[in-house]
């Protein structure tokens, strides 16, 4: 990604119900401590439902989830300060696959889930891909995963149970017709 790019990532601020602001900016090499803190306090459901695997990501991931390619892969983490240290509390990210389409996952800690960060952080994600030239943004989740299926039909995106497995959901978001006409699901809001 070109410098001009990046500036296009700058942070953005954002506060909840209860007033907490959450700042949502691109990952650093440096955010791995604060990555590895983030993993492994997640439940073991929200990090099934992220690697859609019981297994826990090894440092060697833990290490290319933060040193990210440039060229290929965009991620957004979300951080809060407590007693005046940095906390993550979530991260999205969308690859690359093509060069018209990246598949994207979301993850937040537990106590942050239900309050609108995910909306907030996946609207971010969406917005960086259209500005960076992806033309489809895709998915895959559990079946039964309600709060993601929830938070991809608001924002547009399109759920197919896949064909060969019925456990599976297939999120596909055209970016053609992002962001939706008004009077459509509100985005970024
Ligand atoms: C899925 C996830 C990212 C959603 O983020 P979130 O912050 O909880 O979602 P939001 O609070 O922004 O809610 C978005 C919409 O979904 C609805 N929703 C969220 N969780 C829900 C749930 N468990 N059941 C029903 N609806 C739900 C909200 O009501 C909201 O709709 P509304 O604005 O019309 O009220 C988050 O719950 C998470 O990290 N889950 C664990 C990891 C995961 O499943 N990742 C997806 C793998 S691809």
């Amino acid at each position: 990604m070109s410098a001009p790019d990046r500036l296009r990532l700058m942070p953005a601020t954002w506060a909840a119900a209860d007033g907490t602001v959450v700042t949502i900016r691109p990952i650093r090499r440096e955010d791995l401590a604060l990555e590895q803190e983030f993993v492994s306090a997640l439940s073991a459901s929200s990090g099934y439902r992220r690697l859609m695997s019981t297994r826990r990501p090894s440092l060697e991931e833990l290490r290319r989830f933060t040193d990210v390619d440039d060229e290929r892969e965009v991620a957004l983490i979300a951080t809060t300060l407590l007693d005046g240290k940095e906390r993550q509390v979530g991260v999205a990210r969308y690859v690359k696959e093509s060069t018209a389409d990246a598949e994207f996952a979301i993850v937040l800690s537990d106590d942050w889930q239900g309050r609108g960060l995910g909306t907030r952080l996946l609207a971010g994600l969406v917005a960086a891909a259209k500005a960076h030239g992806i033309r489809r943004l895709v998915a895959t989740t559990h079946a039964d995963n309600v709060g993601m299926l929830a938070l991809a039909g608001k924002l547009g995106f399109k759920a197919e149970i896949d064909p060969r497995l019925a456990t599976i959901a297939n999120l596909t978001l055209d970016l053609a017709e992002w962001p939706p006409v008004r009077g459509g699901p509100q985005i970024g809001s």
